[in-house]
């Protein structure tokens, strides 16, 4: 039971009983905290429907909620909306019947949904930059947060690993070290260890992708190892996939800094021959039509949509595309785990590819009683608005831009900010959280589909919006129970200060904003909820004294900061934010 629900079961009952049953009762937290703790605008609907006056509608409602001493107030205003406000006593009696309960209040309702997320998905022959973090981080959170829901989630990274790219890398060892074996048709041996360092692999992919632009021979010869990588050429493969493991393993490290963890690495390499199997199916009952040298899925117009452009499966060489290894990996998802639906996490440059996959998918009857979303988040950027470049302009490492948080918070230590009283090596270990934790809640704080600009110096401050703003508070509540003591679970909340009616009445929001956040996969909501949390929590621990009150206050106040602490702490859990152990 949440207090949401409570309020809702007292107010249909109480429409029951002035003789308006059936009405929609329509509450939520009051707008207007000043008269009310909840309104009840279900009186307006039901008078429009039943042709009554909403004011006598809500007055008689009013009456009824009046005779409950659970309310402090009722009253009635404007055309008929019904404010409620709480009794103090009743509000922290609720306290360990409702917080007490699952996580804070929370429990997933109804049956566990099957989840395949698609999250990450770097292209292999770059390293990790800045851009890549909104979909590692925001596919990590929401993936968590439908754990948290109850879902069965499995989270896989979806490598750009068997395009043109692979081919750029492949002439570019050739040019270097053209004897290797890789090059011989006849061999079968290889050497143990590849030609290049993970260093390398940095500038190798943008000097070949930049050579391109003006060398057509290179472009060509480029295009024809790609094709061989594909159908089997054993030296190309054996190099291949020592550039693959390297830079996976590069990856991970930055992947494992963030905290990220993927349950599944796969690409679209691992796609390539049920690819090639569907593409031979569907030509043969006439799914693919030919056009213009490619093999296409043409769309059907839905009714009231604009028709989208055909789907390409086979290229004009007969090369499987982009979408092709999309749609075979949704047959796979859809075989090996039979999912409710596939999320992804990719951004909005990317989100007529995805719909197009989605409807062909629907079409081509795939991967039925699968649905399909994709969160088509905006670009990131840094301070002036534009993507982020090292010193010398090009694109930033996402090591980089990490360490770079880091350095910040680590500034804020040296000049007594944050930290105080720690050794030098704590420091460094806070500095990581703590830059780590900035730079992901300064990630998901803002609606997804709206740019993200990541203004470095802003997003380490200890004040406002911010990672480390929630980690001081939550590193406040650790403290004041370690030092003053643990409360027991039944024990009582009190209001008798505002500040503590205030941070109740918050901490009993927690399951609405769980399930909002979660209904809308948006992380972004409970980043403000625990932001609001914080803040009041501030404002209490400011305001009430807790070791020099009275014994019932005093244990009033710690099961209170035991409540908050508990729910501040399941939301960094979902943001994947890393809470030291003192800052
Ligand atoms: N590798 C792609 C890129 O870097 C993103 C992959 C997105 N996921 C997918 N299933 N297509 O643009």
């Amino acid at each position: 039971m949440t207090l949401s629900d409570l309020i809702k079961d007292k107010a249909a009952a109480a429409f029951t009983a002035a003789g308006f049953g059936g009405a929609e009762t329509l509450t939520r937290p009051s707008d207007r905290p000043d008269i009310g703790d909840y309104q009840i605008n279900g009186a307006l609907a039901y008078a429009k429907v039943t042709k009554q006056n909403p004011r006598v509608v809500a007055d008689a409602a009013a009456a009824e909620l009046r005779k409950d001493a659970f309310f402090a107030s009722v009253s009635v205003d404007g055309p008929g909306f019904v404010n409620l406000k709480i009794a103090d006593d009743a509000l922290g009696k609720l306290a360990p019947e409702i917080l007490g309960s699952g996580t804070c209040g929370y429990a997933p309702a109804g049956a566990p949904t099957k989840i395949v997320m698609d999250y990450g998905g770097p292209n292999v022959a770059k390293i990790l930059h800045a851009g890549h973090l909104p979909s590692a981080n925001l596919g990590e959170a929401v993936l968590r947060l439908c754990r948290f829901a109850g879902d069965v989630v499995v989270g896989e990274n979806y490598l750009g690993d068997w395009g043109r790219p692979m081919g750029l890398m492949i002439e570019a060892v050739r040019e270097k070290y053209p004897d290797l074996p890789y090059f011989d048709a006849k061999a079968t041996a290889f050497p143990k260890h590849p030609p290049f360092t993970n260093d390398d692999l940095i500038d190798m992919y943008p000097a070949a992708s930049a050579r391109i632009k003006t060398d057509a021979d290179f472009l060509a010869r480029a295009r024809e190892s790609t094709r061989l990588l594909q159908e089997g050429h054993a030296g190309y493969r054996a190099l291949w996939r020592q550039f693959l493991d390297m830079s996976v393993a590069s990856m991970k490290k930055t992947y494992d800094r963030l905290g990220i963890r993927f349950d599944v690495w796969t690409g679209e390499s691992a796609a390539y021959d049920r690819a090639l199997q569907l593409a031979a199916a569907w030509r043969k009952d006439g799914t693919l039509k030919l056009d213009d040298g490619a093999w296409i899925i043409p769309l059907d117009a839905a009714a009231s949509d604009a028709p989208l452009p055909p789907v390409i499966v086979l290229n004009s060489v007969g090369g499987i595309t982009y979408a092709a290894s999309d749609l075979a990996t949704i047959a796979r998802r859809a075989d090996q785990y039979h999912p409710d639906i596939i999320i992804y996490s990719v951004d909005a440059r990317q989100s007529l590819h995805l719909k197009q996959v989605f409807d062909a998918a629907r079409q081509t009857g795939l991967a039925p009683g699968v649905s399909f979303e994709n969160f088509a988040f905006g670009a990131v950027c840094g301070a002036d608005r534009k993507p982020f470049k090292t010193r010398d302009g090009g694109v930033m490492p996402l090591d980089t831009l990490i360490d770079t948080a880091v350095q910040s918070v680590k500034a804020r230590m040296d000049a007594g900010e944050i930290g105080r009283g720690l050794t030098d090596a704590e420091k460094a270990a806070v500095a990581e959280k703590v830059g780590v934790s900035a730079l992901k809640f300064a990630g998901l704080i803002n609606d997804k589909t709206k740019d993200c600009v990541l203004d470095i110096d802003k997003i380490t401050q200890v004040e406002g919006r911010t990672g480390p703003y929630i980690l001081y508070t939550i590193v406040r509540m650790k403290a004041v129970l370690d030092k003053v003591g643990a409360a027991g679970d039944k024990t009582p909340v009190m209001c008798a200060h505002p500040a503590e009616r205030a941070l109740l009445l918050r901490l009993y929001a927690f399951p609405d904003a769980v399930q909002a956040a979660y209904a809308n996969r948006a992380p972004h909501m409970l980043a403000d909820y625990v932001f609001k949390l914080a803040q009041d929590f501030n404002l209490f621990y400011h305001d009430c004294p807790i070791r020099d009150a009275g014994a019932r206050t005093r244990a009033a106040r710690l099961a209170l900061t035991q409540y908050t602490l508990r729910a501040a702490q399941s939301v960094a859990d979902i943001l994947g934010l890393m809470v030291p152990d003192k800052m």
